[in-house]
Formats: C-alpha cells, sequence, structure tokens
C-alpha cells in the first residue's frame, strides 16, 4: 500500500512515519514516533530527494512506485549520508539501477564506505552554489556542515522557492494526517519535541546553525522541507525564530529547570520547596525527576529556560548518575548565558555539588550561584532559609 501526501503541483511527500521506534539514534526515546520525509519531483527528470530509515523502506518503495508510474527513477539527491535517510540508497539502486546519485564529493567517500555499489559511475558532483536542474525545477545547493554531519548540503528549489533543509527544522513526531506545520497545534502537539530533537541532536553545534541561518537568509523561501516532522508552507518564521534562538543558546522564556535526583526522597523534598518558592516568585518552574526522566528531556528544558537548579545526592563519592548523565549531556551541548544554582546532598561525604560546578565550569556567560546548599541526609529547620537563599539568588 502506498500514502503519499501532496506538497506541491508536482512534489510530493513519499516518506513515512515509525510510531514503535524505542530509540532514534539508539539513544533517545522516540514515544511520539519519528517521520523519514523523503520528496518525489515529477518534473522531465524524475528526482527523489533523500531516502528512509530501513525501517520504513517498504512504505517507501511502494510510494516511489506509485508516483513513478512507470517511468525510469533518474537521480536521486542525499542531502547528507547519515543512514536514518540513506539506509536504503542500496536498495535503491538495485531496484533503480538507472538512477544517478547527486551529492557533493564527502558524501560520495561516505557512501563507499557504507555501501558496496559502484558509487563512482553514477555519482552527479555538486559543490556549494551548484546549480542542478531536473527540467523545471532548479536545484542551488547550500552546505551546512555539521547540521548535523559534515557532508550535510540543503537543496534549494528557486523555482517554487523551497528549501529542503535536510535535517535542519526537523522534529520528533510520527506525521499525523496533514504534514503541513500550519494544520496541526504545533505549539501544543509539536514544539517541545521540536526543541527536544534540535538541542540534543544539533545542539551542540549552534555556530554552525547561525551559518546556515545567515545563509538562508538570503534566500527567498516559501516553504521549509525538512527530513523528520512537518513542513512549513506559513508562518516561516515562527521555526526560524525558535531555531535562531536555540542557535545563539538564548532562552525562549524566564523559568527555572530544576533537575533533581534522590533515592530516598530528600534530595526530592528539597526540589519540592525550591520549587514552591520559585513559584511565589512568579516564574515558570518545572521538575524533572532524572531517575525515571530521559537526560533527553533535561537538555530541552535547559534549553527553554533561562535558570536551571541542580539537585543531586552522593554516591560513592560521586554525582548520584543519573544526574551526572544529565549535567554531562547538558555540557556537552554547549549551553550558554544561563543561571545555574546546586544542591547537593550526603550522608557522610558530599561532593556531588562540587563535581556538578566542575563540570559545568565551562560553560560560556553561564553564572554559578556561588554558595552550593550542601544537605547532610535530609533539610531540617534551616530548610527555609536555605531554600530562600538559593531562590533569591536564582530569582532576583
Ligand atoms: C550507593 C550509595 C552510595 C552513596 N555514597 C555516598 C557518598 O559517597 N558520600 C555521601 O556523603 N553519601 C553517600 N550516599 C548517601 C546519600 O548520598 C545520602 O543518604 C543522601 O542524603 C541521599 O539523598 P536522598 O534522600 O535524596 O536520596 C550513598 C548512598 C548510596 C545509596
Ligand atoms: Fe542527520
Ligand atoms: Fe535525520
Amino acid at each position: 500500500m502506498y500514502c503519499v501526501k501532496k506538497i506541491t503541483e508536482d512534489i510530493t511527500w513519499i516518506g513515512s512515519s515509525d510510531r514503535k521506534l524505542p530509540f532514534f539514534e539508539g539513544v533517545y526515546p522516540a514515544r511520539e514516533g519519528v517521520s523519514y520525509n523523503s520528496y518525489f519531483v515529477d518534473d522531465s527528470k524524475t528526482v527523489v530527494i533523500d531516502t528512509v530509515d530501513k525501517s520504513v523502506s517498504g512504505m517507501f518503495f511502494e510510494n516511489l512506485k506509485y508516483m513513478l508510474k512507470g517511468r525510469p527513477l533518474d537521480y536521486v539527491i542525499v542531502t547528507h549520508m547519515e543512514p536514518d535517510h540513506s539506509a536504503t540508497l542500496g536498495e535503491l539502486v538495485l531496484r533503480y539501477p538507472e538512477v544517478k546519485v547527486v551529492c557533493n564529493q564527502k558524501t560520495v567517500n561516505m557512501i563507499k564506505q557504507f555501501f558496496d555499489f559502484d558509487i563512482e559511475e553514477r555519482a552527479v558532483l555538486m559543490n556549494e552554489n551548484d546549480k542542478f536542474s531536473s527540467g523545471s525545477h532548479e536545484f542551488t545547493f547550500i552546505n551546512a556542515p555539521m547540521v548535523h554531519w559534515p557532508e550535510v548540503m540543503m537543496a534549494y528549489d528557486s523555482t517554487d522557492k523551497i528549501l529542503f533543509s535536510a535535517d535542519a527544522f526537523g522534529s520528533f513526531g510520527a506525521i499525523d494526517g496533514s504534514i503541513f506545520a500550519d494544520s496541526v497545534d504545533y505549539e501544543k502537539d509539536y514544539l517541545d519535541e521540536a526543541r527536544r530533537y534540535y538541542t540534543n541532536i544539533v545542539g551542540k553545534y549552534g555556530a554552525q546553525v547561525q551559518m546556515a541561518l545567515k545563509k538562508a537568509s538570503s534566500l527567498d523561501i516559501s516553504m521549509i522541507c525538512p527530513l523528520h516532522g512537518l513542513v512549513w508552507r506559513k508562518d516561516l518564521d515562527k521555526i526560524l525564530t525558535s531555531y535562531d534562538k536555540w542557535s545563539r543558546y538564548e532562552a525562549e522564556e524566564k523559568g527555572v529547570a530544576v533537575l533533581m535526583g534522590s533515592i530516598y526522597g530528600n534530595s526530592s523534598a528539597a526540589a519540592d520547596i525550591i520549587a514552591g518558592k520559585i513559584a511565589e516568585k512568579g516564574l515558570p518552574v518545572k521538575i524533572l525527576d532524572m531517575s525515571v526522566r530521559h537526560f533527553s528531556e533535561a537538555v530541552s528544558l535547559a534549553f527553554k529556560y533561562d535558570r536551571i537548579v541542580f539537585v543531586s545526592p552522593t554516591t560513592d563519592g560521586e554525582i548520584f548518575e543519573p544526574m551526572a548523565e544529565t549535567v554531562k549531556a547538558i555540557a556537552s551541548r554547549n549551553l550558554q548565558n544561563r543561571k545555574i544554582a546546586i544542591v547537593e546532598n550526603g550522608t557522610w561525604a558530599p561532593v556531588s555539588g562540587k563535581n556538578i560546578r566542575e563540570m559545568l565550569s565551562g560553560l560560556k556567560n553561564t553564572e554559578i550561584v556561588e554558595n552550593t546548599i550542601s544537605i547532610r541526609s535530609s533539610l531540617k529547620e534551616d530548610a527555609e532559609t536555605l531554600a530562600d537563599s538559593l531562590v533569591s539568588a536564582i530569582c532576583d
């Protein structure tokens, strides 16, 4: 069975959604599913823009066959080699032996590493700003290195003013019905997953995303077609503004992410007291218990809000493991421009605070409140005073 979605008169989405994937890239829970977008251009020449992950290749090939209606497939544009979009390339070449692969030299080199088919004889090499015509559509290629593989090249269709943006502007979340962002409740149903996708997968490469955005700003874009998630044909500013903020490490809003771990419940109680006082100050606050949350949720929340409170017990002379993973994930995403406070806990020799501080010491333009609150097992009569001092240090 096929299931295609019309994007324009002669461009059609031929991708598919995976709603059973436990972990995207082997690590990110994909509870809302994930879509792998592939686009078919019905022109004098037939063109596929990127293929899909192996898990949805069945639907993809049905869709492609349906769109070709017996015509040969002339070209496949490969914006990058990452297997979530290119794993199906080998089978595509077997099914459509005449297909030429439009990509850059770096991608050719990677294709050789992943596949055995002869790429040299079928590669149509493109460099930045080169143009490729399929008849009425003319594509210009734009390098977007590290967004998020080194060889990424976006394709701009100057005929329809469409930016095929590779993974940029993508999102977790399956396509349920409409593929257009303006036809769904984006803020309610997709924004959190778009942020979790961006901050975790591309978050580290803010500078490179800024470069890509700069290049995009010189183009007249009426539609953005990414490789995951929704297609943008209205209110493009919405997603462009989000990407601009996220890649400049600027918070979306004032608020506090309370990222905590607890074994026996005392650090958890401290987090509750602190969050209550933050709320009284009128700031949005959200507690994530990292024993049951995935670190990618914490990364996402840390990008959303401008303040973070870390609350962690000490275990075996180190940071409690779920918290250690969380702190490492945030530090490795290069987060900047934040205010941070730390609460540690330990019964005989608390060190988690010192260790967290060290791990975050490299974050640019980030203030870590000087006094770590150090709890010996549980908060006592001084609970209110300690919590008040931390809350005023982080909120005022
Ligand atoms: C496996 C394990 C190792 C621990 N190692 C340390 C430690 O090295 N230093 C310390 O001060 N406390 C250590 N503790 C004690 C806890 O950090 C301490 O009881 C803390 O108050 C727990 O906070 P909670 O009630 O939020 O779980 C350890 C506890 C466990 C379960
Ligand atoms: Fe990718
Ligand atoms: Fe991808």
